[in-house]
């Protein structure tokens, strides 16, 4: 059955009205397992014409894995009306490589969202977030120095203008974010409070590997080999918190402990383990409430974060 889209009008279209309920079709006669798709703002702002309160909204890269499932399937229990994006945002890419190489992978994601319950999926391209003449950037402060924020200069400025633009399109009542990304959560529940955007962020938690990794479209990019590998990552977050668990609350033996577990693995680079402080992300010596440890490391050129709060 062929999606909704341009040239394509939805059975029932945007003003027909919302028989209501979790998971009833919106609107009325779309095929259940295949989103509304939105290219353009004002395909976008039809498809929620007549969307009921509250809307739950999912802003992805694509790519979409278990982790964005559990994100889209919290929102459709929370919410009558459930919205995802997908958008390779260009602006909070450090390198042109790392983006054209982002997997795309638009039909699954299609059939994914559709099979949890997504009604509308919001797919613009990049001249439709950022069209000509576009001049404004949305920049956190503090919260976006430390961790990815000194690794990828920008990346978050990319972050919370897109975000930005994205929950102004949408108007969601609700946003769920991953706490895989702990410190893009943060940097964008800080800019939804500083700018007053009437959006709930909410993180939602990890989802792993039978193995430990944490799920991220980046996995598919690892060789076998990395793959194999990667899962240290999480050992060193274990490491740290078997520590902590014994009594340990000395930050740099945390963050001593991550590192050592994952200097064992050759194919591992790391580029910075933290243990800090969870509302302002300082890096902790002692620790005397709660912390979260965190770490970037990269595998070839695929670079993989991961984290673990401690409370
Ligand atoms: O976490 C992501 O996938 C992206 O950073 C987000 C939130 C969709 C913004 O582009």
């Amino acid at each position: 059955m062929a999606p909704y889209g341009p040239g394509a009008p939805p059975p029932g279209g945007p003003g027909a009205p919302y028989p209501g309920g979790p998971g009833a079709p919106y609107p009325p006669g779309r095929p259940v397992r295949i989103p509304w798709i939105a290219r353009t703002r004002a395909e976008l702002r039809a498809a929620l014409a007549n969307a009921p309160h509250p809307i739950g909204f999912v802003p992805t890269m694509g790519a979409l894995h278990a982790g964005h499932a559990s994100l889209i399937a919290r929102a459709r229990a929370e919410n009558p009306a459930v919205v995802i994006s997908i958008f390779v945002n260009p602006t909070q890419f450090n390198e042109r490589a790392d983006f054209d190489k982002y997997p795309r992978t638009e039909a699954a994601d299609l059939a994914l969202a559709g099979a949890i319950g997504a009604d509308v999926a919001f797919i613009p391209s990049v001249e439709e977030i950022y069209p000509a003449g576009f001049q404004t950037s949305v920049h956190v402060g503090g919260l976006t120095e430390p961790l990815e924020g000194a690794a990828r200069p920008g990346h978050f400025d990319g972050v919370t203008t897109g975000v930005a633009i994205l929950l102004g399109l949408v108007r969601a009542d609700r946003a769920y974010f991953g706490q895989k990304d702990a410190q893009q959560l943060l940097v964008v529940r800080r800019m939804a409070l500083d700018l007053g955007i009437g959006t709930e962020i909410v993180g939602c938690p990890i989802v792993r590997e039978p193995d430990g990794l944490a799920l991220s479209s980046r996995n598919t990019l690892l060789t076998p080999e990395q793959r194999a590998a990667a899962p240290v990552l999480r050992r060193a977050l274990l490491a740290a918190r078997g520590l902590w668990e014994g009594g340990e609350r000395n930050g740099e033996s945390l963050r001593a402990a991550m590192l050592g577990t994952l200097l064992k693995e050759p194919l591992a680079t790391v580029d910075y383990v933290s243990c800090a402080d969870p509302s302002t992300l300082q890096e902790l010596t002692a620790i005397s409430g709660p912390a979260l440890l965190s770490m970037a490391v990269r595998f070839g050129s695929v670079r993989l974060i991961d984290n673990e709060p401690l409370a």
